[in-house]
């Protein structure tokens, strides 16, 4: 009966461990300096600890199964113990890992020549994302070209965020008042999931983020697409489109560059389809997201600050396929 006991708490355990392996990113899977930097720094932690839980267990067992000091004598006095297991050990340790930590923390935070500086706000629930020397403002899409080291300082301008992309860097947060800065260096192509990690409010879990990192020749055509005015719409039904964005409240929340679309409470949209999410993650950008997210925010994500709009099915449909042609 026991043993059965034991199989079950085993096979729970080994059901939870499975969990973590998913497509979840991990700081345990790095693709950046800081990342390998930082997950060097959690090994030696969890070794540590590892080493420090088996000598006591095993002494915790030793103790169990000798019987009484007085009947078997110990070469150890009991002062010995505490001065070496209590005091000694624990002050080596503690020290070793001070000077590792506060090391990794220096350099993490040291600039670099000639970094790329990005500037991220934290949003309700979404991320402005700036490029001031290029003069490219986007959302929830950061773009960083690949083995050079890029600068984010983040600001919020409503309550506290924390930008944390695991694979590339540690989380810091976004603090009303408060620039803080990250810095990350990919250390190959790819995509990686970035998210919010501290609580702002009911969207929090929708907070989420990309991080394309890409070799340099990439990053500037991306750049200099992002920094080009809007699209001009290519018939009539994306003209439609285009004038239904303008004269309607789309255009009083969000700028579309090159129109008369000047808002500014809601995320940049003069390259919105070239992005590949919506909503801060909770729909493709693709005509079926389009017409989901635009049709009704609220229902892939309630509590949002976009405002239903009205418009008939046929609107709807000319908005998007204006929409699609931003890119
Ligand atoms: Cu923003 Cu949680």
């Amino acid at each position: 009966m026991r043993r059965r006991s034991a199989l079950t708490v085993l096979a729970a355990l080994t059901a939870l461990l499975a969990a973590c392996s998913d497509d979840a990113p991990s700081v345990l899977s790095p693709n950046g300096d800081e990342a390998h930097r930082l997950a060097g720094v959690s090994w030696l932690l969890f070794g540590l600890g590892a080493l420090v839980y088996v000598v006591v267990a095993g002494l915790v067992v030793a103790a169990l199964t000798r019987g009484r000091r007085a009947e078997r004598p110990s070469r150890w006095p009991a002062g010995r113990w505490i001065v070496v297991g209590g005091i000694a050990v624990p002050a080596v340790v503690l020290a070793l890992l001070a000077v590792v930590t506060v090391d990794a923390t220096a350099d993490l935070r040291r600039a670099a020549d000639d970094e790329l500086v990005i500037e991220v706000v934290g949003k309700r629930w979404w991320w402005e994302v700036r490029y001031p020397d290029a003069g490219v403002v986007t959302a929830n899409e950061v773009h960083v070209p690949v083995g050079e080291p890029v600068r984010i300082d983040l600001v919020s301008d409503n309550i506290s965020h924390s930008f944390w992309v695991p694979e590339l860097a540690g989380k810091v947060d976004l603090v009303p008042g408060q620039p803080n800065q990250l810095r990350v260096t990919a250390d190959g192509p790819g995509e990686h999931l970035g998210m919010c990690a501290e609580y702002c409010g009911i969207q929090h879990a929708n907070m989420r983020f990309l991080v394309v990192a890409e070799p340099r020749a990439d990053f500037d055509r991306w750049l200099d697409e992002q920094a080009a005015d809007a699209a001009e719409p290519s018939g009539a039904r994306a003209t439609r489109g285009r004038d239904l964005v303008v004269s309607s409240s789309c255009g009083g929340c969000h700028t579309v560059r090159g129109t008369t679309a000047t808002g500014r409470l809601g995320p940049d949209l003069t390259h919105v389809a070239s992005r590949a999410r919506l909503g801060a993650g909770v729909a493709d950008a693709d005509r079926a997201g389009f017409l989901e997210w635009v049709g009704d925010p609220h229902d892939p994500k309630p509590g949002v600050l976009m405002p239903d709009v009205p418009l008939t099915d046929d609107q709807l449909d000319a908005v998007v396929a204006y929409l699609l042609e931003l890119r």
